[in-house]
């Protein structure tokens, strides 16, 4: 119970902030960039595996930019997002001409596989997925084993998790959020060694965290220097690499 009051405080954080930036988040070369990364390591990864999975559920799309890339690879995208505000900009983007026909947007903090605004099997349960992403999700996420079991629990038997964020690579990982950002940022990405620990006590089977690219960001020089909006002017800042991980399980 402790958990799920504290997740629903930091959504809530989250929700406040990324409310507010939806309309421009599209704005921002460095989300399509970054989404751009994160579909080529998973289609690689699906490639590698020799695996075409049919049903897709991708948790914290945001405006869909990454559920655009992933779309044309599968039969339908169900993209979820607490913020209704980044679910309203993916509604009108799919509303435009030669918008993608098979991603389905839904406004919901999904904490139960179970959860009515779920898509229906056909038998009055919920419909299970053959893969879940989320992508620069987690270091948002105060309790990562409860959202994993959430994962878990919406994958079909044999379904697949594969889920990208920046690495937790030290001290200086802080760095990739200007002090403006900090609201609803739970922890500076994710560290490989106690994702794959969690991802396996939750019950994930052939559990892999490994980096699997790289990105530039501008980022502050001294705390505060992009002031109050965050705003990047080319002459503030300087540039950073961050490493970016691919966490990967299978559902039994
Ligand atoms: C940094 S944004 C990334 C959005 C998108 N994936 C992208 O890369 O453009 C994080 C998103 O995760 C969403 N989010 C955070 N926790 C969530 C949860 N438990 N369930 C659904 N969405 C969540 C936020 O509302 C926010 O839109």
């Amino acid at each position: 119970m402790a958990s799920a009051v504290s997740n629903l405080k930091s959504a809530k954080k989250g929700n406040d902030r990324f409310n507010q930036e939806a309309l421009n988040w599209d704005a921002r070369p460095f989300v399509h960039e970054a989404s751009e990364g994160a579909s080529k390591a998973i289609l690689k990864k699906l490639s590698d595996l020799k695996l075409e999975p049919k049903q897709v559920l991708e948790i914290g799309c945001g405006t869909g930019i990454l559920s655009f890339l992933i779309a044309p690879h599968v039969q339908r995208v169900v993209a979820v997002d607490a913020a209704e505000g980044m679910i309203q900009v993916l509604k009108t983007k799919l509303a435009k001409p030669g918008a993608p026909r098979n991603i389905l947007p839904v406004a919901v903090l999904l904490e139960d596989p179970d959860d009515r605004s779920l898509p229906e099997a056909g038998d009055g349960s919920r419909q299970r997925f053959d893969l879940i992403t989320s992508h620069l999700v987690l270091h948002h996420i105060d309790d990562l084993k409860t959202v994993l079991t959430t994962m878990l629990g919406c994958l079909a038997p044999g379904g697949r998790v594969i889920l990208t964020d920046f690495e937790d690579f030290g001290p200086e990982a802080k760095r990739f959020h200007p002090a403006s950002k900090m609201a609803g940022v739970e922890r500076h990405g994710i560290n490989a060694k106690t994702m794959e620990e969690l991802m396996r006590k939750v019950g994930f089977r052939e559990v892999s965290v490994t980096p699997e690219w790289s990105m530039d960001k501008k980022v502050e020089r001294f705390e505060g220097e992009f002031g109050d909006g965050g705003m990047v002017r080319p002459e503030l800042g300087e540039v950073m690499e961050f490493p970016f991980v691919l966490c990967y399980g299978e559902r039994a």
